[in-house]
């Protein structure tokens, strides 16, 4: 939610702090500036939009800050880009977080005479600093520290000099170091192509860089050692490599994430008797997978919740209990709230975890590293794969199973030929603006995603349901122009799901089946099909969920969607 970037050295700032923010864009692209330091002035230019948009304006300097934005307070307007400067532009921050008591704080700062150029709650920051300085910029930050309630990263520059300062509490920050150089990032995807070697600042940390200098220290001032650390991410990972689309690319890489995943060893203590799960949006679907496999196969109770939820529930946990936090980016506020209060109540935390040394994998007793490398997409698609083989080891790991999955490796492969086909009845199917889903038992969760990547990507309102629940309620919307997904594969409730479309036909919907390959009885019901491989009841889920965002990643590109940028989202979701 929201990206910086920062740099000092002996390069010109512009280029690299622009192609970094390119690389930051997933965490918000509502609009897009930077700030540099030449000839002791602050150059400043900043656009409502895209990152591409700074692009006809160069800014001259060796020293930068830069900012894309997803918009919390204030629309997404030019004034309400970051950075902002003072009134005598001595002084420019950018700022990810949220500054909860920014009213009271603009408030005081107005009432001292103080002009405000945005309705951002991140402009007091810089305000702040400008009364508190009195000629040691890392001083002004650690005495306005204190008065800042919320989250942040932020970092700040000042007209005449080539320092940076960092400060974070709640949003991630992490230095980059180099030769002649130094970075302050949201993400080492921007800096990979200028060094490895990085620094995870953690919450009530200072971060002071110059070319040739790092420093850290807590918010009392008192230095801390340098943790520094290799990161083994390359750069093309972070590049589309002749893909349209992050997405497509990232669809296609399943199956090595797949065969990566295998081998991740999945063994934890058995010192618990239930079992929650924590997590938003795709991992959360990954999780109530996971829910039915543990269920189903150890046999262990699972309590499944949305953690933004969580967090605020007074939940009945206790150090019996072991909760396991799902997240890709390892970032999410209310997935590492949930996991703090988890810890709170005593229980035991595990987190499966995609971004290495992110702050709920540092935050949580123990983690498992998914191995879906760098996710780019907005819309999550290998990081589920990888999720779920995870959820499944431990599934057989706790029912003291042996797994084998290396036979669905195939499988995969089969699934992904299916993508022209897919995209054929993407071309029939574009233009209807709602759609259904529904799936039972394994394939409810399915539903949900499959309707979720719609939705996201490409606008058209998808609402996914259990196949029994129809007769409840959503019946009522079935008519011609409300196609339906149906997955419904050769499973124990297969004969169940078939009746529930049949419910649907019946009431002239047109539905398209989710089937398994040779199911002659189907195709005679629905309008169209798409077949996969026939497996193991329970591993369905790893075949079924490549059709499904192969679908929507279709629709929304016929419909000339921006796929990897769907409007008002943003990947990695820093604030509650
Ligand atoms: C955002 C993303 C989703 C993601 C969710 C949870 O909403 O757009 O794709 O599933 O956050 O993110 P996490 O990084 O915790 O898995």
């Amino acid at each position: 939610m929201c990206g910086i970037i920062g740099y000092t050295g002996d390069k010109e700032a512009y280029n690299i702090l622009l192609e970094g923010l390119e690389r930051l864009e997933y965490r918000g692209y509502d609009s897009a500036g930077i700030a540099s330091i030449h000839n002791n002035t602050i150059q400043h230019h900043k656009k409502k939009g895209r990152v591409a948009n700074l692009k006809l304006t160069v800014l001259p300097g060796k020293t930068g800050i830069a900012h894309t934005r997803w918009a919390t307070h204030g629309k997404p307007e030019d004034k309400n880009a970051h950075p902002f400067v003072d009134e005598t532009e001595e002084f420019a921050i950018v700022h990810n977080g949220i500054v909860e008591n920014y009213l009271e704080l603009k408030e005081e700062l107005r009432n001292s005479g103080v002009f405000f150029s945005s309705d951002t709650d991140s402009e007091v920051i810089v305000h702040l600093i400008a009364k508190n300085y009195t000629g040691n910029l890392q001083e002004a930050v650690l005495k306005i520290l204190p008065r800042l309630i919320g989250a942040y990263a932020f970092c700040v520059l000042k007209k005449d000099s080539n320092e940076i300062i960092g400060a974070r509490n709640g949003s991630p920050l992490i230095i980059g170091l180099g030769k002649k150089e130094n970075f302050l990032t949201s993400d080492v995807s921007a800096i990979i192509e200028h060094t490895h070697k990085v620094i995870y600042v953690n919450d009530f940390e200072l971060v002071r860089i110059t070319p040739f200098s790092v420093e850290v220290c807590d918010f009392n001032g008192t230095q801390k050692p340098l943790d520094i650390k290799e990161v083994n991410w390359n750069l093309e990972q972070a590049q589309k490599q002749g893909y349209k689309h992050f997405m497509l690319k990232e669809i296609y890489e399943q199956q090595q994430v797949f065969l990566d995943s295998l081998k991740v060893p999945v063994k934890i203590e058995k010192s618990f008797s239930r079992i929650t799960i924590v997590a938003c949006g795709t991992a959360y679907y990954a999780g109530l997978i996971g829910k039915y496999v543990i269920e189903r196969i150890a046999k262990i109770p699972v309590n499944l919740e949305i953690a933004s939820e969580f967090r605020y529930k007074e939940p009945l946990i206790n150090k019996d209990d072991l909760v396991i936090a799902i997240s890709q980016s390892g970032e999410t506020a209310d997935t590492l709230a949930a996991v703090r209060l988890a810890k709170q109540n005593g229980a035991r935390t595990l987190g499966i975890i995609n971004v290495i040394n992110s702050t709920i994998s540092r935050e949580v007793d123990e983690v498992i590293y998914t191995r879906a490398g760098l996710e780019t997409g907005v819309a999550s698609t290998k990081a589920f794969m990888a999720q779920l083989v995870i959820l499944y080891k431990l599934g057989f790991f706790l029912a003291g199973k042996e797994i084998d999955l290396t036979s669905l490796t195939e499988k995969i492969t089969q699934a992904l030929s299916l993508n022209e086909e897919i995209k054929q009845l993407a071309q029939q199917y574009y233009h209807y603006p709602n759609f259904l889903y529904i799936g039972r038992n394994l394939n409810y969760p399915l539903a949900l995603e499959g309707a979720l990547k719609l939705k996201e990507i490409s606008y058209i309102h998808a609402e996914a349901y259990p196949a029994g629940e129809l007769k409840h309620g959503p019946i009522s919307l079935v008519s011609e122009e409300i196609p339906t997904i149906a997955i419904c594969l050769q499973d124990s409730i297969y004969e169940k799901t078939l009746s529930n479309i049949q419910e649907i036909k019946a009431r002239n919907g047109k539905v398209i089946a989710l089937a398994t390959e040779g199911d002659k009885q189907i195709k005679q019901i629905v309008d169209d099909i798409i077949y996969i491989p026939k497996v193991e009841e329970i591993f369905y889920p790893l075949i079924a969920i490549i059709p499904l965002p192969l679908f929507a990643y279709h629709v929304a590109d016929i419909k000339d969607c921006d796929v990897d940028k769907p409007r008002n989202l943003a990947k990695s979701v820093t604030v509650e």
